[in-house]
């Protein structure tokens, strides 16, 4: 985390009414760490946890506490504040906090900014576990998701009032990596010119104030031009850059692709009933696989698991009961998820088997295409002549074409395709060949493998939909959405 700069960052920290503020603290000091400018925003309940002073004296900067100071207002105002960050966290969010952005209420200063903003917002909920279970607040969740809100957290655990569950704020080092996904990902947008336009034609509805028109140079960040019509951009106050087309458009936690070991902390698996996987059974390969030579020597390849992990998250995000069947990784499980551990291709291809009735299969594993013939069961030694010893190898399973052909097959088998070249001709090639619904055809030939964003063409009989260049998270919650929809 210490490698990690955010310098010349902006960030707004809104720290509403939840006994986990005082992690916002510690939060803001990672932040200022890491070079970013944090304007500190406390709710009214947020400043009955932590006082204004304790924030302030830590983000070094003035900090933002009420709409309707006449001092605040003349020095900073609303619409201003909203529009000069890079990024509005709301850390911690009470149920209370989610309940008003979900509604667009805009009677505090926190609630004025965040209608008023319309980049990119990371929440981090923290609440009593009742309350998080809550269909209201399952509902005000989902409808903040679907206006590409990312989510980090809650975590599951100990609760202040002696109980335990999943309500805990995500530590802050988690929110940290969350917050540094966002702001190191190049397409993490800002707002562009035109829905700054209907914002203010919105703003000045709400607020009655007229607001005089804003140079576009108030943000070091580039501003693009328009992405839509200006009146539908401010109707759905969708962030650029992180909208989705579709109805179950779920973001979740960049962290929880595995983007550090601060991810472990993301939940992405916990959220409230109603969503739109809720009672469907997913089954997900991720990582790769290891072919034993000997106890100690076997055949791999440089597959992370970031992108299967982060299919599992986010499809649990959606309310799916998934099951992951993962080779050795090292990003950390996803939270909500029963994963299964194995080394070798049929050993995964046991587990899934196991796994199986499921609705849909993800197999986003990179499987060694061969093992050796025989692994010894010894330690092989090298000879006295040191000649190298002869490597016969035979093939493994196709897991994803013995899933789809399988009497018991899944209503959608998704596949990969990790291509150099030609990548949707050999995508469209595999999903014959396979027998699977739809190919994820991912180009590998830049850092794909092991980094953290993808280039896809999602590949099916129907066609080919080409997915601009995103994070791993963005891909696996896009992907999420389309098997929720395809499963309806
Ligand atoms: O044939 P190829 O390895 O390119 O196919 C990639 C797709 O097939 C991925 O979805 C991968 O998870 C799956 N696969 C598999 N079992 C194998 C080889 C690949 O499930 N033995």
């Amino acid at each position: 985390m210490a490698a990690v700069s955010l310098a010349g960052k902006r960030v707004l920290l809104v720290v509403s009414g939840s006994v986990a503020a005082y992690k916002a603290l510690e939060l803001a000091r990672l932040l200022g760490k890491a070079g970013a400018e944090v304007t500190g925003l406390l709710t009214a309940g947020g400043a009955r946890f932590v006082t204004p002073h304790a924030l302030q004296a830590i983000t070094g900067r003035p900090l933002a506490t009420d709409l309707w100071s006449l001092e605040e207002e003349a020095e900073r105002g609303h619409i201003r504040l909203a529009r000069s960050q890079d990024l509005v966290v709301v850390a911690p969010a009470s149920a209370d906090r989610l309940a008003r952005m979900a509604a667009g209420l805009a009677d505090d200063l926190a609630g004025a900014v965040l209608l008023a903003w319309g980049g990119p917002v990371l929440v981090a909920p923290a609440m009593n576990p009742s309350m998080w279970s809550h269909p209201a607040t399952g509902a005000n969740v989902a409808t903040l998701m679907a206006r590409g809100v990312t989510f980090i957290g809650p975590d599951d655990g100990p609760m202040a009032e002696a109980e335990s569950g999943v309500g805990r704020l995500s530590e802050p080092p988690a929110i940290f990596a969350a917050i540094a996904a966002i702001l190191e990902d190049p397409d993490h947008g800002a707002p562009d010119a035109a829905l700054e336009a209907a914002l203010d034609a919105a703003i000045a509805g709400i607020t009655g104030e007229a607001e005089a028109p804003r140079a576009a140079t108030t943000s070091d960040s580039s501003f693009t031009a328009s992405a839509g019509p200006p009146a539908e951009a401010a109707a759905h106050h969708v962030p650029p850059n992180t909208a989705h087309a579709s109805s179950f458009s779920a973001s979740f936690s960049p962290a929880a692709a595995g983007n550090g070991d601060a991810a472990s902390h993301a939940v992405a698996g916990t959220l409230p009933g109603g969503l739109p996987l809720s009672g469907k059974r997913v089954l997900v390969t991720s990582g790769p696989t290891h072919e034993p030579l000997d106890p100690v020597r076997y055949i791999a390849n440089r597959s992370s698991g970031k992108q299967g992990h982060a299919i599992a998250a986010a499809l649990a995000a959606l309310g799916a009961e998934v099951v992951l069947v993962s080779g050795p990784v090292t990003v950390p499980d996803p939270a909500g998820v029963d994963v299964r551990r194995i080394e070798a291709a049929r050993d995964m291809l046991a587990a899934c088997e196991a796994a199986l009735p499921v609705d849909a299969a993800v197999c986003a594993a990179a499987v060694a295409d061969w093992r050796p013939a025989e692994a010894a069961t010894q330690k092989m030694k090298k000879g006295e002549d040191q000649a190298a010893p002869p490597l016969a190898l035979v093939p493994n399973p196709d897991i994803l074409a013995t899933l789809s052909r399988h009497a018991s097959r899944p209503r959608l088998v998704v596949g990969f395709a990790a291509e150099t070249e030609k990548v949707v001709e050999h995508a469209r090639a595999k999903l014959a060949r396979k027998g699977c619904d739809w190919i994820v055809a991912n180009d590998v030939s830049g850092d794909a493998m092991g980094g953290d964003a993808n280039t896809v063409h999602l590949v099916t009989p129907g066609g080919v939909e080409d997915w601009p260049r995103l994070p791993k998270g963005e891909v696996a919650a896009r992907l999420a959405d389309r098997i929720a929809e395809a499963l309806h």
